[in-house]
């Protein structure tokens, strides 16, 4: 079973039979990804670098990640599945594969050719969805949300003839437990919104992972004053306060934008702002501002708009806004004044 991930500005491709066996085999598990493609696979580790990054920019720990969860339990990817195994074919073949698969499935074009597109307004309903998907596709595709009926993933099943990596794969209907979106109301993000996958049948113990960005170009950079209004379980809800952390009540903190390299740095009256322990903070003892970018939406970091907090602020408690994943996800608007 394979399975392409498809979130937002990002795409995972995750071959699978389904049983979500991982980490299959430490000894395959290679700490030397790109070293591996640049030698056998140049173009492909090119691609992979425009188009499967990690959000938090550590792009061959990512990798590594994916071939050693999920790679190392595809049968025919095993050593004696080779005629002629040579130690590091097996990850080559897995992200040649995964690769190859994702060049065919543009979801966010075919979505938009069917006029959905990402937006902070608009709604779809699930039909719609799956009709776009599947005129295109050939098959139901399944169309997973989160919690708060945004758009997270798209699972396109296949049934393998042979090998993954020299097999026929075959689009067919999904396997499985179905959609998870709700029929209507579902929310297509700008920047993390849609997901995409992809399942395959009769390739025993199989997953793969890839990602792209898809949705609109980052690096846009702010300049000049404005404030930092959160997004949060679809609303604003209130903004970032001079600190850094997020306030809900209360008057909103102008901060400063000023272009440097790719993106721009963020002041407030309290100092400059870092990402600092992966957590928002503007102090004076910040010493070295973090570059931010702007996907014409959301405020990016390291290419992800997902920020996180433990739990949502009420009265006068603030909450710490954190790059990595906590209970809940927010999202920066830029509102300048
Ligand atoms: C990558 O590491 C493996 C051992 O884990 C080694 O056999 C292989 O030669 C290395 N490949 C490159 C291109 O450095």
């Amino acid at each position: 079973m394979a399975t392409i991930i498809l979130l937002g500005g990002d795409v995972n491709l995750v071959l699978g039979d389904g049983t979500y066996e991982a980490n299959c085999d430490a000894s395959r598990e290679y700490t030397n990804i790109t070293q591996i493609l640049q030698a056998a696979a140049p173009s492909t580790l090119q691609y992979m670098q425009t188009y499967w990054k990690d959000y938090q920019g550590n792009d061959e720990s990512f990798w590594e990640h994916e071939w050693g969860k999920h790679g190392t339990c595809i049968s025919t990817l095993e050593p004696s599945c080779y005629a002629n195994y040579k130690a590091t074919d097996d990850a080559v073949d897995y992200f040649n594969k995964a690769v190859s698969l994702f060049k065919t499935l543009p979801s966010y074009s075919w979505l938009a050719a069917a006029g959905i597109v990402p937006s902070s307004t608009k709604t779809y309903t699930l039909a719609a969805i799956q009709s776009a998907l599947t005129s295109k596709f050939g098959f139901a595709v399944t169309i997973n949300c989160n919690s708060k009926k945004e758009l997270d993933e798209l699972w396109y099943h296949y049934n393998v003839q042979g090998s993954v990596q020299s097999g026929t794969w075959q689009p067919a209907a999904p396997v499985g437990s179905g959609s998870t979106c709700p029929s209507t109301g579902i929310k297509y993000l700008p920047k993390p919104g849609g997901t995409t996958s992809t399942t395959v049948a009769g390739t025993p113990g199989t997953t793969v992972t890839t990602s792209a960005p898809v949705s609109t170009a980052s690096g846009t950079a702010l300049s000049g004053k404005g404030y930092l209004n959160v997004v949060s379980g679809g609303s604003q809800n209130g903004c970032i306060i001079s600190a850094g952390t997020w306030y809900t009540t209360g008057t909103c903190a102008t901060f400063t934008a000023t272009p440097s390299g790719s993106g721009f740095t963020l002041s407030s009256s309290k100092g400059k702002c870092a990402i600092s322990s992966n957590a928002l903070t503007c102090a004076s003892s910040v010493t070295t501002a973090t570059v931010f970018a702007y996907d014409g939406t959301y405020l990016t970091y390291s290419g992800s708009s997902s920020f996180y907090t433990t739990a949502v602020p009420t009265g006068t408690k603030q909450s710490t806004v954190y790059t990595t994943s906590q209970a809940v996800s927010l999202q920066i608007t830029w509102q300048a004044i």
